[in-house]
């Protein structure tokens, strides 16, 4: 897949190891573990200036030292990408981590910053993860979460891209995403607030998109709501995405995602369900889905399940939805064939139980 050797020759990766009776306790538990808290001992870094990267570095893992005049600390020129790393046996295996690379690239693109070659991205990453493997967790439904981070570090105020950047990756143990577990999840559904519009920054994997869904969350929460569903910015009308996670619904027969407008990001984890249903002998349709298809489905029967799909939770079913002032109960309450189906596959898949006739897995070595 990719050229390592000549990878390594062009870009050498210095390596500083924490001495083995300084390393971290891991956690006993990690289905306990609160979601992104606790970091492994080591971290890949390497700084862009002058028009390349240098200063290619796995070392203990640790804060950073920033001028407080660090562009990302104003105008928000990061980004950032999320994937998972798990353990069968004696192996770490990654799912898909080319889709997220090509989509770091991309927001990278968007947000006027350097690229990183994607085999490189991918090789100093199997680096990082040989080194830090027993921070893989074993049990089902844990993995090591991985996430690679472009920031732009100059210190200099005045909006315009800046001359320095950082890019690292940290990884993090964890469980279930949600303290729901796989338990149907409740999303609030906002028409006061939007995400993203065509032409902006929902396609890229971008800080600040998430800095600006923060005030409708609020919202969800005060209902008792854990994510919020956003509608497109121009008619709150067609449902776009949620919080960290695309959504399908299932309408009778008809498995229905939103298509990639340019305002919802383009998942790895949708692709994958795109491709399974498909698998299954169903036929998935990529179109626009008015939320009141979703509520009058939801009152005569024809929505069957809704389930939102990412990284973080996989497959989250959805129980409920909040819709103005009005709960929507969703399958009952309860998880649906399909969503159940797709979870199985999907993790079973990922942490090399089950086959993989994609070809998605991709070993650690
Ligand atoms: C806004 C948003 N939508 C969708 C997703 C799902 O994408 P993926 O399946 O690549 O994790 C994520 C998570 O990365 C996200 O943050």
């Amino acid at each position: 897949m990719f050229n390592a050797e000549t990878l390594c020759l062009r870009m050498n990766i210095d390596i500083d190891l924490v001495p083995k009776d300084e390393r971290k306790e891991k956690p006993t538990d990690v289905l306990q573990v609160a979601f992104g808290t606790v970091f492994s001992d080591h971290m890949f870094s390497m700084r862009h200036t002058d028009g390349d990267w240098k200063d290619v570095r796995i070392h203990p893992y640790g804060p950073l030292l920033l001028s407080p005049a660090a562009q990302i600390l104003h105008y928000a020129q990061g980004i950032f990408e999320g994937m998972k790393a798990y353990r069968r046996g004696d192996r770490v295996l990654l799912f898909r981590p080319e889709m997220n690379f090509k989509r770091l690239k991309a927001s990278a693109e968007r947000m006027v910053m350097p690229t990183i070659e994607i085999d490189f991205a991918l090789h100093s990453l199997m680096e990082l993860l040989k080194i830090d493997s027993e921070w893989v967790p074993e049990v089902l439904g844990s993995s090591l979460y991985i996430r690679p981070t472009m920031i732009a570090t100059e210190p200099k105020l005045g909006v315009r891209p800046s001359k320095e950047y950082l890019y690292y990756v940290i990884l993090s143990p964890v469980g279930p995403y949600f303290k729901e577990g796989f338990a149907p999840v409740k999303i609030y559904v906002s028409d006061k607030y939007v995400r993203a519009v065509k032409g902006g920054t929902g396609a890229a994997k971008a800080s600040g998109n998430y800095a600006a869904s923060l005030l409708a969350g609020t919202d969800a929460a005060r209902v008792g709501y854990s994510q919020v569903l956003w509608l497109d910015a121009h008619e709150r009308k067609w449902i776009e995405e949620v919080g960290t996670m695309n959504l399908f619904v299932r309408f009778d027969d008809e498995v229905v995602t939103p298509p990639l407008g340019g305002s919802i990001l383009p998942g790895v984890t949708r692709d994958s369900v795109l491709t399974l249903v498909k698998d299954y002998g169903l036929t998935p349709t990529e179109r626009m889905i008015s939320i009141d298809e979703i509520i009058e489905g939801i009152s005569s029967g024809k929505v069957k399940e809704i389930f939102g799909c990412g990284t973080a939770a996989i497959i989250a079913p959805v129980g409920s939805l909040w819709y103005k002032d009005t709960p929507h109960e969703v399958s009952d309450g309860q998880t649906g064939e399909l969503t159940q189906r797709l979870f199985d596959d999907l993790i079973g898949i990922q942490s090399g139980e089950l086959e993989d006739p994609h070809d998605w897995v991709v070993p650690v070595e």
